[in-house]
């Protein structure tokens, strides 16, 4: 039985910096994700804050929301049956020293900090990270 969700995926500042947007999308192409909306951005430390609220009470959440807002991003709206959890096995490990082989972080992550890529890490955050960027 098919079960087609929608996740958020973030192209961080570190790829857009080094203009990996392309080639990154083309990752989730082939790996069966449809694109359906995308946008580049540059978002404010306050904008920053709000999506990372989860984080608040973590030592990184300071550094965390300087970077997110420190340059241009390409937010994305992927889709594909079972999309939170395929986006989560193609990004890899949130620190690239840990990610697989083939996977977008251990292809194109720097740090823990600058690795890259984000994505929603369930399908009710997915919700509320896709509100966040798209609802007009
Ligand atoms: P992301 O998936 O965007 O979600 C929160 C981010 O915090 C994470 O990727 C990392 O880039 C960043 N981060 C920095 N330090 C840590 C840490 N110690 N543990 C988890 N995430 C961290």
């Amino acid at each position: 039985m098919s079960n087609i969700e929608q996740t958020l995926s973030i192209v961080k500042p570190d790829a857009v910096e080094r203009n990996l947007q392309d080639q990154i999308k083309n990752e989730f192409k082939i790996n069966g994700f449809k694109i359906l909306k995308e946008k580049k951005i540059h978002i404010s430390k306050d904008e920053a804050e709000k999506f990372y609220k989860v984080h608040e009470s973590k030592p990184f959440y300071n550094d965390l929301c300087a970077y997110l807002s420190s340059g241009p991003i390409v937010v994305m709206c992927l889709q594909k049956d079972n999309a939170v959890s395929e986006n989560r096995k193609l990004m890899g490990a949130t620190n690239p020293k840990d990610a697989e082989e083939g996977t977008l972080r251990k292809k194109y992550g720097i740090s823990i900090d600058k690795n890259s890529v984000h994505g929603s890490d369930s399908v009710e955050n997915a919700k509320i990270e896709l509100d966040f960027f798209f609802k007009d």
